[in-house]
C-alpha cells in the first residue's frame, strides 16, 4: 500500500509524536514516519523515535549561526529522506518564511486551543493556557492547521473542543487538551493522506 511519508519535528517529550507512531502502526493506516528531528538533543521524542526504530536526529539550533544555515540543514535531511508532509509536533522554533516557502503546503502543526484564539508569537504550550484561564473561556481545545508564514493563522485541517472548568490549572486544562491533541493529530494526517494519495 501506498503511504504518504512524514517527518515529525520535535523540541520535547513527543506525546504527539508518539500518537502519530501509533497512528502509523496500523497496516491500512496511509501514513508513515520516515523522520523525526529535534533541535534539542535532550527532547524525550528522541528516545520515543529510537524505541520504535524510526530514523530520529538532532540538528541542534545552536550550533548554527544563522536561522538560514539551521533551516538548510533541515531542508537538506528532508530532501534526503523524500519527505511528503512535514509535522510540527511541539517544535518551538518559529520557521522562517524562506522555509515554509520551500516546502508549501507540506507543513502542518498542531497548537493547544482553538485558534484563531490563542495563538501568534509567544502563545506555545504553558502560555497558552495560562491566558485561556486568565480570560475566563468555558471552552478550549487543539486545532491542527497548515503551517504559513504568518504564526498560527494557516488554514484549519481539525479542531476539537474541551471544557474549561472552574477548578482548572494549567496542567489539568493542558492535561484534557493534549488528550484531545492526541486524536485530532492521526486523523488529519490520514485525511491528508487520503486526499493526497487519490491524486
Ligand atoms: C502540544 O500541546 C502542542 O500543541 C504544543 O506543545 C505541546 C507539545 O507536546 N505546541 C505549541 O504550543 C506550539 N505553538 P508533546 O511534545 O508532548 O507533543
Amino acid at each position: 500500500m501506498e503511504k504518504l511519508g512524514l517527518a515529525v519535528f520535535i523540541s520535547g517529550s513527543g506525546s504527539n509524536l508518539q500518537a502519530l507512531i501509533d497512528a502509523c502502526k496500523s497496516p491500512e493506516y496511509p501514513a508513515q514516519i520516515k523522520l523525526v528531528i529535534s533541535n534539542r538533543p535532550d527532547a524525550y521524542g528522541l528516545e520515543r523515535a529510537q524505541n520504535e526504530a524510526i530514523k530520529a536526529i538532532c540538528i541542534d539550533h545552536k550550533k548554527y549561526k544563522t536561522r538560514a544555515e539551521f533551516e538548510n540543514a533541515l531542508s537538506e535531511e528532508l530532501s534526503k529522506h523524500k519527505i511528503d508532509l512535514i509535522c510540527l509536533a511541539g517544535f518551538m522554533r518559529i520557521l522562517t518564511a524562506d522555509f515554509i516557502n520551500k516546502w508549501p503546503n507540506k507543513i502542518i502543526n498542531t497548537h493547544p486551543a482553538l485558534l484563531p484564539k490563542f495563538g501568534g508569537e509567544g502563545m506555545y504550550g504553558e502560555h497558552v493556557h495560562r491566558a485561556v484561564l486568565k480570560a475566563k473561556e468555558k471552552e478550549s481545545g487543539a486545532s491542527i492547521h497548515f503551517v504559513i508564514p504568518e504564526v498560527d493563522k494557516g488554514q484549519l485541517i481539525a479542531q476539537g473542543t474541551v471544557p474549561v472548568l472552574e477548578n482548572d490549572t494549567i496542567e489539568s486544562l493542558s492535561a484534557r487538551v493534549i488528550a484531545q491533541e492526541h486524536i485530532l493529530y492521526p486523523q488529519a494526517v490520514k485525511k491528508i493522506a487520503l486526499e493526497r494519495l487519490s491524486k
